[in-house]
């Protein structure tokens, strides 16, 4: 990606996550194109007036309980405001493809209560089981004085079996990210 890549995200976040709440959007500021983790692929849309949706991924090993386990980390998912409702939850079948060649035994990614019946649309096919009932620990992107190093979150777990079935996953209701999320 170049700078001008980085530049045109950056701004794309900003309008997508501001309307979530403020601070939402703040670690996209000028060419920043990533909130925490830097993703190491990203599948961006693209119409006429840019940036239309994006997602990342970062592959990583997160502890859930006390087992090790490798994910494929998807995160900074968003549509552009003036193109929501529109179905992006069915791209998350076309990247189906990628995370079996990455070869990873499962996709993984949190969101807000408030999006259970977003993800309750493509779980419904079995490409994806919502968890709850887990808490999830991960590192703040920057050290600071006046805040703790890490921060803890109730959310929905979205697990994709990809080299593994649901079945493997472990029981554990706590997941450290081992760092900060993407
Ligand atoms: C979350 C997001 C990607 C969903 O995009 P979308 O284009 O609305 O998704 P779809 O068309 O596939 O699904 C629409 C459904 O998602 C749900 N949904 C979407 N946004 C929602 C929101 N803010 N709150 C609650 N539910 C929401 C609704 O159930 C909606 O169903 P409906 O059409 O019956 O009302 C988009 O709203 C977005 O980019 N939001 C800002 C960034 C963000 O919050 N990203 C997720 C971080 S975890």
């Amino acid at each position: 990606m170049q700078l001008a890549d980085h530049v045109e995200l950056a701004e794309f976040f900003r309008k997508t996550f501001g309307p979530t709440g403020a601070f939402n959007a703040k670690p996209f500021e000028g060419s920043r194109s990533w909130a925490g983790a830097r993703p190491e692929l990203r599948a961006i849309g693209y119409d006429p007036r840019g940036v239309a949706a994006h997602l990342g991924l970062l592959r990583r090993f997160i502890k859930v309980g006390a087992v090790d386990v490798l994910v494929a980390e998807l995160g900074l998912y968003g549509v552009r405001p003036d193109l929501e409702g529109l179905g992006i939850g069915h791209s998350i079948r076309a990247l189906h493809p990628v995370l079996q060649e990455l070869g990873v035994p499962f996709g993984f990614g949190t969101v807000r209560h408030a999006l259970q019946n977003h993800v309750a649309r493509f779980s419904r096919h079995g490409l994806a089981t919502i968890v709850s009932g887990v808490c999830v620990r991960s590192t703040l992107p920057d050290a600071r004085l006046d805040k703790p190093s890490t921060r803890i979150e109730d959310v929905l777990i979205v697990v994709l079996p990809i080299g593994r079935s649901m079945c493997d996953w472990p029981s554990g209701t706590v997941i450290d990210w081992n760092g900060p999320e993407l």
